[in-house]
């Protein structure tokens, strides 16, 4: 049964759909089997893995709110091996239309993911820059939150945030919530705050931080335009071997291959 892990920051712009693409990408490398959810109403996810997202696709939105099968509305892309359930600006919205749902409206995702589950080794969730009930049905569906920490000032601040909030998921709707690990992104050695922000994350978090840390790279922000994994797009470049190690890493505290 695949295992469900929500990249999640309440924070944009710390890494979260990068590192969902890429991860997706080192694992399917490895010969796993991958479904990438695009839970942004950004669908920054969607373009960056399949470059277009056609008009009228049946998107994550239809399948949560339109009872659309889930099984029709993933996308398979052939290189890298990864399946892709998009999003759309439509998703903007749902949160205020699942918000008027009585019960059950936290496990929406997860009733939906449940379905599918046994096909795949891993089921990675891009979730929205925000706190709401799409962040709730996320962590509500995962087994494990994966946290992007943007080495910048008030980094740590976000990061307490939202384990108060997975706390309380972990109280009211999934009490095996887990934190997979915490992942230093946009790390830059040649400024002081990089290097001080990542030492203050790793006094605070320990082990739970990631020896792989993820460098600036612009290779990184350009390889979404292409709709390519940072391996297809620069396999020799730091932000390439940054996300083979981190998969490297994630695999082995995984339990190997
Ligand atoms: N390690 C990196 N080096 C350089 N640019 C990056 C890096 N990680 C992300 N970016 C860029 O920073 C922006 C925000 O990243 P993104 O992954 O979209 O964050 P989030 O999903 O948390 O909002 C994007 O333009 C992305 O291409
Ligand atoms: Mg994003």
């Amino acid at each position: 049964m695949g295992k469900i892990i929500a990249i999640s920051n309440q924070k944009g712009g710390v890494g979260k759909t990068t590192t969902a693409i890429n991860l997706s990408s080192g694992l399917a490398q490895m010969n796993k089997k991958v479904l990438l959810v695009d839970f942004d109403s950004q669908g920054n996810a969607s373009q960056g893995l399949l470059a277009i997202t056609k008009q009228g696709q049946p998107t994550i939105y239809s399948v949560l709110l339109e009872d659309y099968p889930i099984e029709d509305a993933i996308v398979h892309k052939e290189a890298p091996n990864i399946d892709i359930l998009p999003s759309s600006i439509s998703l903007a919205g749902a949160d205020l239309e699942m918000d008027k749902m009585e019960a059950g409206k936290e496990e929406l995702l997860k009733r939906q993911l449940m379905k599918v589950r046994d096909q795949y080794d891993y089921i990675i969730i891009d979730c929205p820059p925000s706190l709401g009930l799409l962040n709730t049905n996320a962590l509500t569906a995962a087994d494990s939150v994966l946290i992007p920490v943007q080495c910048e000032y008030y980094a740590l601040e976000g990061v307490t945030q939202l384990l108060l909030t997975i706390r309380l998921v972990q109280q009211l709707y999934n009490p095996h919530l887990k934190i997979e690990g915490i992942l230093l992104t946009m790390f830059d050695i040649r400024t002081k705050l990089s290097v001080e922000v990542s030492q203050d994350v790793r006094q605070n978090f320990g082990k739970q931080v990631y020896q792989n840390s993820i460098p600036r790279n612009v290779k990184l922000s350009e390889a979404p335009s292409r709709g390519l994994s940072i391996f297809e797009y620069d396999i020799t470049c730091n932000g390439a071997k940054a996300y083979a190690g981190l998969t490297q890493e994630f695999l082995k505290r995984n339990g190997g291959n």
